[in-house]
C-alpha cells in the first residue's frame, strides 16, 4: 500500500512538474498562447498520431455509401464552397486568412497526409469536429445530415485533382456579404453599359 502511495506521489509530481514546464516554455519560448506561431513539425505529427489514434475503429472502418457520382461530386463542392472554402481555401491547400491564424492551421487536403486517411475518418472529422482546433462539428446541432457529409468525402477525394476552370465555378458559390453582392451587380451594370461606376 505504502509503494502504491508513493507511486502515486511520484506521478502527481512528475504531471505537475511537466505542466509547468510546459507553461514556463510557452511563456518564455513562444509569445504565451499566441497562435501566430507556425507549429512545428514534431507538434503537429504528434497532434495528429493521437488524433488518428483516438479515432473509433467503427468510425474508421465505415464505408462512403454515396457512390462518386458527378451529381454527388457537385453537391458536395457547393457545400464545401459554401462552408469549408473560408478556411481550408476552395482548392484545399488551407492558405486562407482565417486558416493562417489558426494553431493548429487547416492541413492541405491535397497531400497524402489527408488522403491516405480512410473516408470513414474524413467523415468522422467533418461530423463531429476536432477537439482544440478550429475544426467545427457540422453534423448534430449544425444541422448537416450524413448525406452531405459523405458527399463532401466525395469531393475531397476529387481535390488533388480539381481543375482551375472547377476553382473559378467555386469562387461564385463563396459565401458574400449584400454590400459585396451589390458592388458586384453594379460592376455588372457598368459592364453592361447602364448605371453609374
Ligand atoms: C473555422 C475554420 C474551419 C472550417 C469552417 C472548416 N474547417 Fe476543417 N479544419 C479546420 C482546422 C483548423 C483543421 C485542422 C485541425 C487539426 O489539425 O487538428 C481542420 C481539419 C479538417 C479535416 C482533417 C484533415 C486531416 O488531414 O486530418 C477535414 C477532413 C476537414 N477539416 C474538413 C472540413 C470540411 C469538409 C469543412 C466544411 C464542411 C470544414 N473542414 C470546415 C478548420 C476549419
Amino acid at each position: 500500500m505504502k509503494l502504491l502511495f508513493r507511486l502515486f506521489l511520484l506521478v502527481a509530481v512528475l504531471v505537475a512538474g511537466g505542466a509547468a514546464a510546459f507553461i514556463w516554455y510557452l511563456r518564455h519560448a513562444h509569445a504565451g498562447v499566441s497562435a501566430r506561431a507556425q507549429p512545428t513539425t514534431v507538434e503537429a505529427s504528434l497532434a495528429t498520431a493521437m488524433r488518428s489514434a483516438a479515432t473509433p475503429a467503427a468510425v474508421r472502418n465505415r464505408t462512403n455509401p454515396v457512390p462518386a457520382t458527378a451529381a454527388a461530386l457537385h453537391e458536395g463542392m457547393e457545400h464545401y464552397a459554401d462552408h469549408c472554402a473560408v478556411c481550408h481555401g476552395n482548392n484545399g491547400s488551407g492558405q486562407t486568412l482565417l486558416g493562417a491564424g489558426m494553431y493548429p492551421r487547416p492541413p492541405d487536403m491535397r497531400l497524402p497526409a489527408t488522403q491516405r486517411k480512410s473516408d470513414g475518418e474524413l467523415f468522422g472529422y467533418i461530423e463531429n469536429g476536432i477537439r482544440l482546433s478550429g475544426m467545427p462539428a457540422f453534423g448534430g446541432a449544425a444541422g448537416s445530415t450524413e448525406d452531405e457529409s459523405w458527399k463532401l468525402v466525395v469531393f475531397l477525394r476529387h481535390l488533388p485533382q480539381l481543375s482551375a476552370e472547377e476553382e473559378q465555378a467555386m469562387e461564385r458559390l463563396n459565401p458574400r456579404s449584400p454590400m459585396e453582392m451589390d458592388e458586384e451587380k453594379k460592376e455588372a451594370d457598368f459592364l453592361k453599359g447602364s448605371g453609374t461606376p
